[in-house]
């Protein structure tokens, strides 16, 4: 099975689970604890029904709207994920191509196997920094100063991860932060020779922005976990924010918020727009679906933020629903990670124009020409 015969997002799994490492595909593929917030965000989806509008003229759909202060060609941005090179020896490059080419934001995490400035190189789309706070606040500020230099549209300080998330699939398959295997996963790698060989002899899944740093911090080899609670700031609280917001001064988007108390915070705070999210499932169990926390902040703080629905897209008819609840926007994570590791660049561009499709064709189907134009007519939460 190729990209060719895949027909929809989840599709591109069944290749990427050929196709990677057992270590590297369930670090993708996981969540935290039994998985329940990663599989609700999925299904919380279901609880909302689409209600049609015919007759209403859908001779041209509109998908086209604004983020961060610029226009892009529809409502989907490149949530930020570590290291894509792990998945693909295209990595981060390819996705932000993709990202290019769709007109939509790309977003490169900290723990990224690319340069800043080389990300900042490719397209005219915007482009965001996720930005985790270390112990050492030189390396913050250096990044917020590459960032600058690099005339990136906004910043996105993700706040879920004060400690790692527990996803025990990364203890049973023995995965490792550093692109180092551990001894457990021997196994299943030398099955991957190619990814053996990227991995150890051209070391190109370094996390380069960090490791290349003026500020870099010390570690070997570790566990994510170990990595995680050895290098970021967990005593963050909101005045750091209000610190970022004013060193950075333009677009700041605080990723992983839920409520509207902590929405209404970021916004205090100086933030800009907010990622409702619970990191895909991979920090705290038992966190609401992103969709079900969509009309309540809408309904708060529309006015004061633009908000952005992450995690569990999967479908056209997802973009639909969170845009009809209020969201301006939606971000995706695993829907452009399995056509990474699927294919390379030409897998997610697969992968967006199908979701594309979906939205478009969707937009048609419900009778609404235009994606600025969608609201609580269009949906209804099921009883
Ligand atoms: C992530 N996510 C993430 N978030 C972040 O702020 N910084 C990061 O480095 C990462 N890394 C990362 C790696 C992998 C493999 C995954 C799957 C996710 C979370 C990501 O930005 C986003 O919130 C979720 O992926 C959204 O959920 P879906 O779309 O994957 O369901």
């Amino acid at each position: 099975m190729g990209i060719d015969s895949c027909f929809n997002v989840m599709d591109f799994r069944r290749i990427a689970k050929r196709k990677l490492p057992a270590p590297v595909f369930h670090y993708l593929d996981g969540g935290a604890d039994d998985e329940w917030s990663m599989r609700h965000n999925v299904s919380a989806y279901d609880d909302y029904e689409l209600l049609p509008s015919h007759l209403s003229g859908v001779s041209s759909i509109d998908l086209k709207t604004t983020l961060f202060g610029r226009s892009i060609d529809w409502p989907v941005m490149i949530a930020p994920t570590g290291a894509s090179r792990l998945f693909h020896r295209e990595g981060e490059p390819a996705v932000a191509q993709a990202a290019a080419r769709f007109g939509m934001p790309y977003s490169l995490s900290t723990v990224g196997t690319t340069r800043i400035e080389e990300i900042a190189a490719i397209g005219e789309h915007p482009k965001l920094f996720q930005i985790y706070v270390f112990r050492d606040r030189g390396l913050t500020r250096e990044f917020v100063e590459r960032c600058k230099a690099a005339r990136y549209t906004a910043l996105c300080l993700t706040v879920d991860t004060p400690v790692a998330g527990n996803r025990e699939r990364d203890h049973y398959y023995g995965m490792m932060a550093t692109a180092k295997p551990a001894l457990r996963s021997v196994p299943s790698m030398l099955r991957h020779p190619g990814w053996l060989y990227r991995a150890v002899v051209r070391r190109d899944m370094e996390l380069v922005n960090i490791t290349q740093a003026e500020n870099a911090p010390k570690f070997t080899d570790m566990s994510v976990k170990d990595f995680i609670d050895s290098q970021f700031d967990r005593s963050l609280t909101w005045q750091d924010v209000e610190w970022l917001a004013a060193e950075w001064g333009g677009p700041l988007v605080i990723k992983g918020v839920q409520t509207v108390a902590d929405c209404r915070k970021a916004a205090d705070a100086g933030a800009t727009a907010v990622m409702l999210s619970n990191h895909g499932g991979r920090q705290l169990e038992g966190s609401p679906a992103p969709v079900d926390c969509v009309a309540e902040v809408a309904d708060a703080l529309r006015d004061r933020l633009e908000i952005i629905c992450d995690g569990g897209v999967r479908r056209g008819t997802h973009i639909v629903k969170a845009l009809a609840l209020g969201a301006n926007a939606c971000s995706i994570g695993r829907a452009y990670l399995y056509p990474l590791a699927a294919g390379g660049q030409a897998g997610v561009v697969r992968g967006l124009e199908l979701l594309h499709d979906e939205l478009a064709r969707a937009m048609a189907l419900i009778g609404c020409s235009s994606v600025t134009r969608l609201d609580r007519r269009y949906v209804k939460r099921r009883r």
